[in-house]
């Protein structure tokens, strides 16, 4: 048999500490190390889901026994962190978005390449039933071939706001747009299929006074196959926390969205014909998420998205969304910061579009 992976788990605060209770699950892993600068958060983590707690990430980074780092701390840190542990020649899984910088961001991708490693960005909505079945309708060709994405993500900031870094654009690099929007751009990106060209779009700031982080983010973008995305992140959607991304086929359409867990599709023999609406509800998903809560869920997503990677690992693969997705997801959020400030239609958007992948 096979040994475990070895993961180190930097920033044991909120999302670290559903990661750890993830890798607790995934089959192939093991916790050895618990890094985070406040000691008692680590040690709280670690004796709950194992690992040996740790208050210096550094030295944890470049541990014999660790294979896989996962970084979870505020933004400003992920490069620093991430760059140390490449370097040693370790795996990254990386929560999002990937940096607070592009040139940040860029360089965490270069690096994984120089060093022979891979580099993953934790977008783990991919992951989420209903977006995995949109996914499956599209590569069965059931709904041919894709004409438009739209996608929305919206929560109305408040306890959403747990922490005041998540509002600096010093710290996360936006707002919206780079906080719960950047699950949003990756999906659509996910579903394209067709590198990102030129965009344009607006950002607002009308509730929420931070600033430089806008509490509403408005996208357009056009990809090298004339394929046009719209996609709108807001930090004032009053009814709760939601998103869903709508796709548009020659032959069809899928709409997936959360929560609750759900896709609705329709099909059609040639355009132009009403499609008979169709659902998916995934009442067993559903029904455990009612009993268990939405941690349940965003558990499910980590432990199927960190299996993938450990198979990756082992393979000598890299598993969507990579390092570079997390990269170009933020060159789509940062083209929108521009045209806002510059009116200026920002044109070849992803760094190197010919070898999108999914
Ligand atoms: N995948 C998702 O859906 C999702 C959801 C929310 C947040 N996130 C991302 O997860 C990350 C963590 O968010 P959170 O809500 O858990 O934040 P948090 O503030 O609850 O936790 C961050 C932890 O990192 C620690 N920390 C800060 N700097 C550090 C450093 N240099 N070295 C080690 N530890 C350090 C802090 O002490 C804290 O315990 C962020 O990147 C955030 O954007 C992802």
């Amino acid at each position: 048999m096979t040994a475990p992976l070895g993961v180190a788990l930097i920033g044991a605060g909120g999302i670290g500490e559903i990661r750890a209770e993830a890798v607790a699950q995934t089959p192939g892993l093991e916790l050895v190390a618990v890094a985070d600068i406040d000691r008692s958060r680590a040690e709280k983590v670690a004796g709950r889901y194992g690992g040996q707690p740790s208050a210096d990430p550094l030295a944890v980074a470049g541990q014999k026994n660790v294979d896989l780092v996962i970084i979870s701390t505020p933004p400003n840190h992920h490069a620093d962190l991430s760059l140390a542990a490449l370097a040693s020649g370790k795996h990254v899984l990386c929560e999002k978005p990937l940096a607070h910088t592009l040139a940040d961001a860029g360089r965490m991708c270069a690096a994984a390449e120089a060093h022979g490693v891979l580099l993953k960005t934790g977008f783990n909505h991919r992951y989420f039933p209903a977006m995995a079945f949109a996914r499956r309708l599209i590569d069965d060709g059931r709904i041919g071939e894709i004409i438009t994405v739209q996608a929305y993500a919206g929560h109305p900031g408040g306890v959403e706001f747990g922490h005041d870094w998540v509002h600096d654009s010093a710290v996360t690099g936006g707002g919206s747009l780079v906080d719960n929007g950047i699950h949003i751009l990756d999906l659509t990106r996910f579903f394209l299929d067709d590198p990102v060209v030129s965009a344009t779009g607006y950002i607002a700031n009308l509730v929420w006074p931070f600033g430089n982080a806008e509490d509403n983010g408005y996208a357009l973008f056009r990809t090298a196959g004339g394929k046009v995305a719209q996609v709108h992140a807001s930090w004032t959607q009053w009814r709760g926390y939601r998103f869903w991304v709508e796709i548009f086929g020659t032959r069809g359409y899928v709409k997936a969205s959360y929560p609750p867990m759900m896709a609705e599709w329709g099909q059609m023999p040639e355009p132009g014909i009403r499609t008979k609406r169709r659902w998916n509800l995934f009442p067993a998903f559903q029904i455990r998420e009612r009993l268990k809560g939405w941690r349940w869920t965003v558990v499910q997503s980590f432990v199927e998205e960190m299996s993938l990677f450990a198979e990756g690992i082992r393979a000598g693969r890299e598993v969507p969304a990579t390092g570079r997705d997390g990269l170009r997801a933020m060159q789509l959020a940062h083209a929108i910061y521009r045209f806002s400030r510059e009116g200026v239609e920002v044109k070849d958007v992803e760094d190197s579009p010919d070898d999108i992948k999914r």
